[in-house]
């Protein structure tokens, strides 16, 4: 089906996805959905989580028309590809932390890994660290008030720089520690700030380009891109209506669920 390759976040974070797509796809059709009224996900339980985000992905998948969904948001793609892949017609393109890439960088085979706190303790996330960085020390960070601090950002405001300080504090005893993965599509909005705030200097390793080298594989024909993109949000603003037209989502749409 020609539609827009959809992008579905619990909110702005798939906007950094949506910028490595932009470069690497520029001609394809876009849309973007975010379930913001409920934001943020990586504090909420797991059950609910589930049948919120099929919901949501059902609803926003059916409004858009999309060829393909790319889930923009590990703390959803670490518990719920499965049952998105069996509910939907479409091909479905998960975010999950790039400890393959970082493994494969760090020098000290020391890395951390900057998340919600639902990703740092999924298993789907010990597998990662298991499979892929066997021989790395790997240090879990929660890392939930940054999500609200790339709201913040996205929306026009500065971010508070002391927040970014509180959560990167751990690394002042890690100073071995080389490369941080940002497991997290807000983190990467708040990259510039994050590597200011940081008490020594890292590499930042994130899935963006990952992400968005597999959608052009996996989704065959999407419709290229149009004039104007559609954003689906489930609680209408002004600040996010204005946040989306800036990565290109021109009108803002009300996605109600069934
Ligand atoms: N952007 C989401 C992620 O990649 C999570 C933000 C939230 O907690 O809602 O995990």
């Amino acid at each position: 089906m020609a539609g827009p390759v959809l992008v579905f976040d619990s909110g702005v974070g798939g906007l950094s996805v949506v910028s490595a797509l932009r470069r690497r796809l520029p001609d394809v059709a876009l849309a973007y959905a975010c379930d913001n009224a409920m934001l943020p996900y990586g504090v909420r339980e797991d059950d609910w989580l589930v049948a919120r985000i099929l919901a949501v992905c059902e609803a926003a998948v059916t409004a858009s028309g999309c060829s393909g969904l790319v889930v923009a948001c590990n703390t959803a793609s670490t518990l719920a590809l499965e049952p998105l892949r069996e509910r939907l017609a479409v091909p479905v393109i998960g975010t999950v932390p790039a400890i393959k890439p970082a493994a494969g960088a760090s020098e000290t085979r020391h890395i951390g890994l900057l998340a919600t706190s639902a990703t740092v303790l999924r298993p789907y996330t010990v597998r990662l660290i298991r499979d892929f960085a066997g021989d790395c020390r790997v240090t879990r960070i929660a890392a939930d008030p940054l999500v609200g601090q790339a709201e913040r950002l996205v929306a026009g405001e500065a971010p508070d720089p002391e927040v970014l300080r509180r959560v990167l504090a751990p690394l002042v005893e890690l100073p071995d520690l080389d490369t941080l993965v940002l497991g997290c599509t807000h983190f990467p909005l708040l990259r510039d700030q994050l590597a200011e705030a940081v008490p020594h200097p890292v590499r930042w390793v994130d899935s963006g380009d990952a992400i968005a080298r597999r959608a052009g594989q996996v989704i065959a024909s999407p419709q290229r891109r149009p004039a104007r993109e559609l954003g689906w949000v489930t609680a209408p603003t002004q600040a996010l209506a204005r946040g989306l037209a800036g990565f290109g989502f021109a009108d803002t749409r009300r996605l109600t669920l069934a």
